[in-house]
């Protein structure tokens, strides 16, 4: 008998990264920050590298402390993970199973269709509105077997923002045993006041999820962390690794959320140049969806100009995403890259929108 995965993982297709066609220079396809870490955050990884002897803390400590003072929440609900995409596995593999179902939304983060079907559970999409989550949608696809709803807000790869005001409808008209986990790796670029949305926390069937891969630019240290309710974090902690945030990463993750200004400073200067960018790819004729993140949504003629525009980008080394995954195949992602390189993009869209 040949060896055999088991039967749902088999069927189950890889979670497909970006193309970089080979070469490991910075891209524009992953919604990597566009500027690195805080000074403060490099020295503090380098300093801990010489404790790398020694286990990181496995609950966190000084980052959950870091993270309570800046965002005004209670350490005791954080967790904290080998980036957000630990958390939503683990939170997906904590309340899902066989016969349950995940419902996303139709253009929601790919790795959460992944994270469902490693447990065996059945992912569906609700529709999107003109590229943005529709409570009203979701609320018409739930069925009896819905166990997980997972809303991002932002949207990825959409850009775009529901109000908070549409969360708390969702979560009211949601039934108490479905989780909602509200994914706000991006929440840093919305100008929204995220409290309401965690104070939803408390009710004991909802999670918030972030990260500081994004507006702190730390995707390669890998840490994200949510709010979770006692019950929920209980469930969710059995299904970690121990010590997966290493001790480097820590203490980088630690002294970037201490310099709040500079993540302020970065999360401006990223969205001036996206929307330089979206407003100029407007003003050519492109349709741009309207972002609060550290990416723009660009919408071509159709699938075969979406192809033109990807190539002739590459070609002059400009790696963008292909938006296929999500059946947006008129579309590509572009992450807000340096002032430089997102001119070079905009003039070759330009001209090949003139064609
Ligand atoms: C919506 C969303 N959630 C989660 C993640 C995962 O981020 P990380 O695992 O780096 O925290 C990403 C990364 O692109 C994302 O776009």
């Amino acid at each position: 008998m040949p060896l055999k995965a088991a039967a749902h993982i088999e069927a189950m297709s890889a979670f497909a990264l970006a193309n970089f066609g080979g070469h490991d220079r910075p891209t524009l396809a992953q919604n990597e920050s566009a500027f690195p870490p805080s000074p403060s955050a490099i020295a503090a990884g380098q300093d801990a590298i010489a404790r790398s002897n020694l286990y990181p803390d496995p609950d966190w400590t000084a980052l959950r402390q870091a993270i309570a003072q800046a965002y005004g929440v209670e350490p005791d609900l954080i967790l904290c993970g080998a980036g957000s995409m630990e958390l939503i596995s683990c939170t997906i593999a904590a309340f899902a199973g066989p016969g349950a179902e995940v419902l996303g939304t139709s253009y929601a983060y790919n790795f959460v269709a992944s994270a469902a079907a490693r447990t065996g559970a059945a992912y569906v999409k609700a529709a999107e509105q003109d590229f943005a989550v529709s409570v009203d949608n979701i609320l018409a696809a739930v069925t009896p077997a819905t166990r997980i709803v997972f809303v991002c807000n932002p949207g990825n790869p959409t850009g775009t923002v529901i109000r908070n005001a549409e969360l708390l409808r969702l979560r009211t008209a949601l039934r108490g045993d479905v989780l909602l986990v509200i994914d706000a790796a991006y929440g840093e670029f919305d100008d929204q006041d995220p409290r309401p949305l965690f104070a939803l926390v408390a009710r004991g069937d909802t999670v918030v999820l972030r990260t500081l891969s994004k507006a702190y630019g730390l995707a390669g240290a890998r840490v994200g962390w949510g709010l979770f309710a006692p019950s929920v974090a209980a469930e969710v902690r059995k299904l970690q690794n121990s010590n997966q945030v290493t001790t480097a990463s820590l203490a980088m993750a630690v002294a970037a959320v201490e310099d709040e200004p500079y993540m302020r400073q970065t999360v401006a200067r990223t969205a001036r140049i996206r929307d330089g960018f979206a407003q100029d790819l407007r003003a050519a004729g492109y349709e741009v969806t309207e972002s609060r993140t550290n990416f723009v949504l660009v919408r071509f003629p159709d699938a075969a100009a979406a192809e033109a525009a990807e190539r002739a980008l590459r070609g002059a080394d400009i790696i963008v995403r292909s938006l296929g995954g999500y059946g947006l195949t008129d579309c590509l992602r572009a992450t807000v890259g340096p002032q430089e390189i997102m001119d070079r993009a905009l003039r070759i869209l330009i001209d090949m929108h003139g064609e």
